[in-house]
């Protein structure tokens, strides 16, 4: 049987295994998906075991994205623009690719929600990996704008730099954002510690949809703060969690499942 996994430190808590083995069993597939903790020091090591027996393709989390970027032998141009990798498959001709499905996965979550990014103004905040991971396929949606705001203004700049090629992207301070947003997207890791990105209330009208990259039982302290400020739709990064695990399970299976049953009941778990 075909063997695939999740790979991080720690990875106990990881929700994968759940979301793919509802995939397979909508899908009809054979196969088994496990989460498997690699040594912070043994990474390579770990994956080269597990491609050399049954394993036939993987998700990699934190902290291993740029290592899983290094060890794949082809990249997709979008996990070449990410500069990370969460998607390795081995082919049938024994190449290991790597692909990048979190930004297709943010995407996917959007739509499902029915957020419009053609000719959008789109503000992204944080300028970490998450953020770089999705500006390519949120650019390839042809919004009117994609504006990046980080604390560390540079970072900003230097995503902005990356992706002028690609799309309309601009770097800004916080505390110089103004004007209309569609969308705004927090992805940075403040909602970890409750905290949220100092921006102007202003940038929040009744029509801004917000999504957090984050997720919990509860609203996110971004979405609370949102909501409080009178946008109407916040929506949390659980469907983007679903959407990137569907595209990679497209990507191993060639079969497209769908997210809204396995979100619906990833939901109803966590609010337990
Ligand atoms: P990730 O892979 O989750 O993006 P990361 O690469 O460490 O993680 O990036 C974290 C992001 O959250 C960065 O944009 C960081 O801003 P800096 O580049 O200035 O460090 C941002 N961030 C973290 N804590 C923050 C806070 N309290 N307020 C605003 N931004 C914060």
């Amino acid at each position: 049987m075909d063997h695939y996994a999740v790979f991080g430190n720690p990875i106990k808590h990881s929700k994968s295994p759940f979301i793919h083995t509802l995939f397979a069993t909508q899908t009809a597939q054979q196969m088994v998906y496990n989460a498997i903790e690699a040594p912070l020091d043994d990474f390579k090591g770990t994956l080269d075991v597990f491609f050399a027996g049954q394993g036939k393709g993987c998700n990699i989390t934190v902290p291993f994205k740029e290592q899983a970027f290094k060890y794949a032998q082809q990249l997709t141009e979008r996990a070449t623009l990410a500069g990370a990798v969460n998607t390795l498959k081995l082919t049938d001709d024994g190449l290991i690719i790597g692909d990048n499905t979190d930004g297709a996965g943010l995407v996917l979550d959007l739509k499902n929600n029915h957020v419009t990014l053609k000719n959008a103004r789109i503000l992204l905040l944080g300028a970490g990996g998450a953020a770089r991971g999705v500006c390519g396929p949120l650019l390839a949606e042809m919004p009117k704008q994609l504006v990046i705001a980080n604390r560390t203004h540079s970072k900003a700049q230097t995503l902005a730099a990356t992706f002028t090629p690609v799309g309309e992207i601009t770097a800004c301070k916080f505390e110089q954002l103004s004007g209309h947003f569609d969308l705004i997207i927090n992805s940075t890791s403040a909602s970890l510690d409750g905290k949220i990105p100092p921006i102007s209330p202003d940038l929040i009208h009744p029509e801004t949809a917000v999504y957090d990259m984050m997720y919990s039982a509860q609203a996110t302290a971004f979405n609370s703060w949102a909501k409080e400020q009178g946008s109407r739709l916040v929506i949390d990064g659980l469907g983007m969690l679903v959407g990137q695990a569907a595209e990679s399970f497209a990507i191993w299976r060639a079969i497209k499942p769908s997210a809204k049953q396995v979100l619906n009941e990833l939901r109803h778990n966590l609010a337990l």
